[in-house]
């Protein structure tokens, strides 16, 4: 059995429970029960999250976890875990009770590709896989790129710590996201769509698949699409496993039956994609969108942001707080909204010490900047990052220089190790705060510190190396003082580190 032990489950007792269990069953043979660590697993709003013979479980304690290994040990079927909860509050469905598929019937009819990509233009579609890219821009560059074999793919990967809005929006809304993947079939002028989907999302792909067949059985996929004479056929593709497969060129080379490391851009993936042809690849909440505003409206989907900005967020929110969930927020709501307000403020009456706004890519803010809109601009221009809208909370009992080696350790672990400065970068920083944290080191690593971030900002292939640093410099920015503590003084303030 593996337990999580990224952040919200490291602040969630992770640690305590593995050393627990590895107790429990140290007498056994590794061939029988092997207790380890293993990445995010996609349920940081139930942390501690657990994998059992590749069966997940959320919120589990001590004796769950002991009782789930005991029912596997004696050949018994684990049981499967509950799924996610409905939405509530913002919808962002357009149909309600009525008729789905509203978006595809009408472009089957009118054929109005151009108007589809106009539409997501004027409304200003951001990509919501992190990156924020216009998604009317890519689909244009799609249709206009030469050839008649291209691609569309729907990257639900989700494997980077506090990001599980893709989960959530899957189990609620598929037909959204599958209707988005239609047109974007439609509108490229591709005849083939993958669902790409992380492995420990079992319950979802279930999800996915059932969507799928019942758009076939109803004409809206396959061949002759409502008798319009276009034809887009669709299929699920599960994901070998591991965060740097969710990278775009990653993930493509994962399809074509290659390692999952991320190639040189460009080209992008518009013009030399799946297989080296076109190929439009969003994230789940993008795909989810363009119904949205293709049967609502633009005034619609600009009314929906506040402080002039279009649209509605899925975010996710984890740590320490009384409400950890999935939650939808019209695009530019200050965080204190979302971590005060509808996440329920932080848990046990501690006070709010700290947050990342999209995992650890983000880096670490200070609660003094929970006032920061949550949109891309006003992320962007306090040093941090929307992202996956991926928000973890840390209550006065967290060590930041504790929660930077967490995060630098993920990168760390999941490096795929194809560039130098990612892969032995993120090794050397580690050991520089492990140092840290354990009472070796000096003030001369701030300067290291500071070198090796630049090295892999600049000459890290893909965004894993060059948001690595993140954690440790925001920390660095935000929490100089305790980080000096501890080199200093050999003290961390918080009682956390192995001093
Ligand atoms: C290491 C790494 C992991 C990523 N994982 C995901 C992921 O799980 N889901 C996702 O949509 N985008 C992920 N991305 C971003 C994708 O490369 C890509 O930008 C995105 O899927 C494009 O979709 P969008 O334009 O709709 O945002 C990742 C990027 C990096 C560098
Ligand atoms: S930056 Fe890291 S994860 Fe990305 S390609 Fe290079 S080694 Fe692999």
């Amino acid at each position: 059995m593996n337990v999580c032990s990224d952040m919200a489950c490291h602040v969630n007792g992770a640690d305590a429970l593995r050393d627990g269990l590895a107790e429990r069953f140290r007498g056994m043979s590794a061939s029988d029960v092997a207790v380890g660590k293993v990445s995010c697993l996609g349920q940081c709003d139930g942390a501690p999250a657990v994998s059992i013979n590749d069966h997940v479980y959320r919120g589990v304690t001590s004796a769950q976890a002991e009782a789930l290994v005991l029912t596997a040990l004696g050949g018994r079927p684990l049981p499967e875990m509950p799924v996610d909860a409905p939405m509530v509050g913002l919808s962002p469905d357009p149909y309600g009770a009525g008729e789905r598929y509203g978006a595809v019937r009408k472009l089957a009819a009118a054929k109005d590709f151009e108007g589809v990509i106009a539409q997501l233009k004027a409304a200003g579609l951001p990509g919501m896989g992190g990156a924020g890219f216009p998604t009317g821009m890519k689909w244009e560059a799609v249709r206009k790129a030469p050839g008649d074999v291209k691609y569309v793919v729907c990257n639900a990967d989700e494997s980077e710590p506090g990001t599980i809005k893709d989960r959530f929006i899957m189990h609620n809304l598929p037909f959204l996201v599958i209707e988005g993947m239609i047109v974007a079939g439609l509108v490229t002028g591709a005849r083939q769509g993958i669902f790409y989907i992380r492995h420990e999302y079992g319950a979802q792909e279930r999800i996915i698949e059932d969507e799928i067949h019942r758009c076939y059985e109803a004409g809206l996929l396959g061949e002759n699409i409502l008798g319009s004479g276009l034809s887009f056929d669709l299929e699920v593709f599960v994901s070998p496993g591991g965060y740097i497969c969710g990278e775009e060129t990653a993930l493509i080379e994962a399809i074509e039956g290659k390692r999952a490391e991320p190639r040189n851009k460009p080209p992008f993936p518009v013009y030399d994609g799946l297989w080296n042809k076109p190929t439009a690849l969003n994230n789940v909440e993008t795909f989810a969108n363009v119904p949205q505003i293709l049967v609502n409206g633009i005034d619609w989907f600009k009314a929906q942001g506040v402080a002039g900005l279009a649209g509605l967020k899925f975010v996710g929110v984890s740590g320490d707080v009384v409400n950890p969930g999935i939650f939808v927020i019209p695009m530019g709501t200050p965080a204190r909204d979302v971590i005060l307000g509808l996440a329920g403020g932080i848990r046990d009456g501690k006070a709010f010490k700290a947050f990342a706004p999209s995992g650890p890519s983000s880096g670490y803010l200070p609660a003094s900047l929970v006032d920061t809109r949550l949109d891309f601009k006003s992320m962007a221009a306090i040093g941090s990052m929307l992202g996956s809208g991926a928000i973890v909370v840390f209550s006065e009992e967290r060590c930041m220089l504790d929660m930077a080696l967490n995060a630098l350790e993920f990168f760390r672990n999941e490096s795929c190790g194809k560039c130098v400065p990612c892969r032995v970068g993120s090794q050397k920083l580690v050991d520089i705060v492990t140092g840290w944290t354990r009472g070796r080191g000096t003030v001369a690593d701030m300067g290291l510190v500071d070198e090796l971030s630049s090295a892999m900002k600049l000459a890290s292939i893909c965004g894993l190396g060059q948001f690595a640093h993140s954690p440790l410099t925001s920390v660095l920015t935000h929490f100089r003082a305790e980080v000096e503590e501890h080199i200093l003084r050999h003290r961390c303030p918080a009682g956390v580190c192995p001093l």
